[in-house]
């Protein structure tokens, strides 16, 4: 069986990667990676770490390109790859641009498509926005869907997505991080390895949702340059997307203080480490709502909702919204409220055990055969 995995950005390469590993290793499949590079940095730190070598790169990225010409460079720079390998089936990740437009592209070439991290909804088509309805469309697209929870199947049985089609494999994050924590890593970055973690409160602090640029994450970032100044045990690091528009607006509100430090975004192994030595991590990020909570780290969300209820349930995360005091006053409870954050430090991660990808795998190859028969 011939597998083609796409992906593009960062959080797609990261939950694709531990994938990419486990087809490459099966004698039964052949395995064919494609990148679009919607990000390109961001995305060599992780084929970098992962030691993945792709064999096609569409090399997409402009920067501050827009949504039309994203989707359009990687509809026509994947329909290429897909005549020339005519694979058995594409397997595309979760809701981003190339998401939707390499199920596009699969589904005009009459290729079967699998999507991994099926069925997440937040019921708004604009928040997060595009990504709400890249999840939709991809769905209709797919022909089969690997969904990481009992709520994400359940989302897509209310669409009408056949039953028989489903697979719960939990979340390929969690087989990722797992590859990467390690309670003696050591920071590149002298300045990481300095940081008193036992006695100061360190807040991780990620942003760069497009819902978000502009007022809302204005409001975010004042918010937390009060916290800052407010409680002195803190120390905010914020290693910022290398989207310029957040860039703009971070170093208005939360440049020049001694204890914020805006750092190059971490490539992924340093990164989950930093999240299991941090107090705990503010974000708009989906991924790091999933992974947090393996690490016992509570998560402050910066948005309007989730399509991450799971962590909610397991009380791991707590949506804040996006207005100046409602960001500053949960995190001001798990800043001084030790009961608050033991509470939300100790719940138990939903998103999945580690063997993820081992189900995907598995699923591909019962597939495969019901094809044949
Ligand atoms: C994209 C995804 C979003 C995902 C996020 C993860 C879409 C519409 N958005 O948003 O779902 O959560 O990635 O981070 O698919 N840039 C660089 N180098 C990089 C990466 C980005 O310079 O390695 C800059 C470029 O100027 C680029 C801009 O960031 O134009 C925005 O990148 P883009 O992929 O359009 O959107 P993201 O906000 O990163
Ligand atoms: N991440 C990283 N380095 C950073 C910030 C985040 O490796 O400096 C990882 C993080 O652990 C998570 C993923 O990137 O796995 C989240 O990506 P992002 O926030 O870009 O996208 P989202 O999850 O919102 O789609």
């Amino acid at each position: 069986m011939k597998v083609m995995t796409l992906f593009g950005t960062r959080p797609e390469a990261i939950k694709m990667a531990p994938l990419v590993k486990a087809l490459e290793m099966d004698p039964e499949i052949e395995s064919v990676v494609c990148v679009t590079a919607q990000h390109r940095e961001m995305l060599d730190q992780v084929l970098e770490l992962f030691e993945i070598k792709p064999n096609y790169d569409l090399n997409i990225m402009k920067s501050g390109q827009s949504l039309s010409e994203i989707t359009s460079r990687v509809l026509l720079g994947v329909e290429e790859v897909i005549k020339k390998e005519m694979p058995d089936i594409v397997l595309v990740h979760g809701d981003t641009s190339t998401t939707l437009s390499g199920a596009m592209a699969a589904f005009y070439q009459q290729i079967p498509v699998g999507h991994v991290e099926a069925g997440l909804r937040s019921g708004n088509k604009y928040s997060p926005y595009p990504e709400e309805v890249n999840r939709l469309l991809t769905s209709r697209l797919a022909e089969i869907h690997f969904a990481a929870t009992q709520g994400n199947v359940d989302n897509l049985l209310k669409e009408g997505i056949n039953a028989q089609t489903i697979v719960k494999t939990g979340n390929t994050v969690i087989d990722a991080l797992k590859s990467v924590i390690d309670d003696a890593y050591v920071f590149e970055d002298e300045r990481l390895n300095q940081i008193d973690y036992d006695h100061k409160k360190v807040v991780l602090l990620t942003a760069h949702r497009r819902e978000n640029l502009g007022k809302p994450m204005e409001n975010i970032f004042g918010a937390i340059r009060k916290l800052v100044e407010d409680f002195e045990e803190v120390v905010l690091i914020f290693p910022w997307h290398l989207n310029p528009a957040v860039r703009h607006v971070a170093q208005k509100y939360l440049g020049g203080h001694e204890r914020i430090l805006l750092i190059e975004p971490l490539e992924y192994e340093a990164f989950a480490n930093l999240q299991g030595k941090s107090y705990l991590i503010m974000t708009d990020s989906g991924g790091i709502q999933e992974e947090a909570p393996s690490l016992g780290k509570p998560v402050v969300v910066l948005r309007t909702e989730t399509e991450r209820p799971e962590a909610v349930a397991a009380g791991t995360v707590a949506v804040a919204g996006v207005e100046f005091e409602d960001v500053y006053d949960v995190t001001q409870t798990l800043i001084s409220d030790p009961n608050a954050y033991a509470k939300m430090a100790g719940a138990v991660n939903p998103y999945g055990d580690g063997y993820a990808c081992e189900r995907i795998v598995s699923a591909l190859k019962v597939w495969k055969k019901s094809k044949e028969n």
